[in-house]
This record gives C-alpha cells, sequence and structure tokens, in this order.
C-alpha cells in the first residue's frame, strides 16, 4: 500500500527517530509500503519520519540502469560505523522537498550495519550512489535534511518553493 510523503517544512522530518527493538509483521508491512512508495515516486530511498512514522527505518535501491535486476534494501536501525575521509559530491534531491536540488559533499564510502527485515544483523560498506544514499536516508532518522548542508541562503529558497508546492497541492 502506497503511503502520502510528507512535504517540507513539517515539524515530523525534523524529529529524532526511535530505535525499533523488535521488528514485527507490523513494521514488514510498513517496510513493504515503503518501498511501493519509493518505487513509485519514483525515488532510490525513503526514510519512515517521511511518511509521519519516527522509528529508524529506511529503504533503498540506487539500481539505475535499465535491465539491471533490482536490490531493495530494508534497514532498521541503520548506523554508520566508518566514513572514508574521502569524499564525493552528489546533487541530491528528497521525495520530501520535490523538484529542488543541490550540490551535498559526504564521504565517498560508508560502512553501515543495521538490521534486515528478518532480524539478521548485516554489515556492507557502500560507494558512489549507495554511499550518499544511505547518508541521506540514516540523516533523516536524525531530523536532517540533505538542505541543511547548503547555505542558509539557498535553504530559505528552497524551504520558500517547496512550501509553495505543498500549499498547492494541499489545494488540489
Ligand atoms: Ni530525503
Amino acid at each position: 500500500m502506497k503511503r502520502p510523503i510528507l512535504i517540507h517544512p513539517d515539524p515530523r522530518l525534523k524529529k529524532v527517530a526511535t530505535p525499533v527493538d523488535d521488528i514485527s509483521d507490523e513494521l514488514r508491512k510498513l517496510s513493504d509500503d515503503m518501498l511501493e512508495t519509493m518505487y513509485d515516486a519514483p525515488g532510490i530511498g525513503l526514510a519512515a519520519p517521511q511518511i509521519g512514522i519516527l522509528q529508524r527505518l529506511i529503504v533503498l535501491d540506487c539500481v539505475k540502469e535499465e535491465g539491471e535486476a533490482p536490490r531493495p534494501l530494508v534497514m532498521f536501525n541503520p548506523e554508520v560505523l566508518a566514513a572514508s575521509d574521502v569524499t564525493s559530491t552528489y546533487e541530491e534531491g528528497c521525495l520530501s522537498i520535490p523538484e529542488q536540488y543541490a550540490e551535498v559533499t559526504r564521504p565517498a564510502e560508508v560502512t553501515v550495519r543495521w538490521m534486515d527485515r528478518d532480524g539478521n544483523a548485516r554489515e556492507e560498506t557502500f560507494d558512489k550512489l549507495w554511499a550518499t544514499c544511505v547518508q541521506h536516508e540514516i540523516d533523516h532518522l536524525e531530523g536532517k535534511l540533505f538542505i541543511d548542508y547548503i547555505s542558509p541562503m539557498r535553504r530559505q529558497m528552497i524551504t520558500r518553493k517547496s512550501q509553495k508546492l505543498k500549499r498547492e497541492r494541499a489545494r488540489g
């Protein structure tokens, strides 16, 4: 089931999410809904706070090439264990800030630990777009958005545009 995505500015997007201690069927269903919502958008990542659920859960799939098999990842309580000194810069966007993009510099490689949907501990090192995406999604769990990395002036401009779009959508 697709879920509505919160649009910035929204106080729920600024909150720190709570760790998940037991992966219930309800949470598994939520992760399925999040993947469906993300693919439909379309997007490459989605964090639970973006649909108003303040729990530490993200989903992502950064496979972009046409014809390549999808690789949906569901991460409960994801944590960055190590980050490279080498950085990379990507033009980032966010499903909660539609149509707005900005260049953000982040560590080029990160090692992440998480719990998968079966409750197994997983660990993997990500690079390229995957590294940027997983850091962007984990930031959502801390109430942090990609526009928090850019200049205040640019951030205000993007926020005004997002606010306007949000009003227009609310009016239908
Ligand atoms: Ni985002």
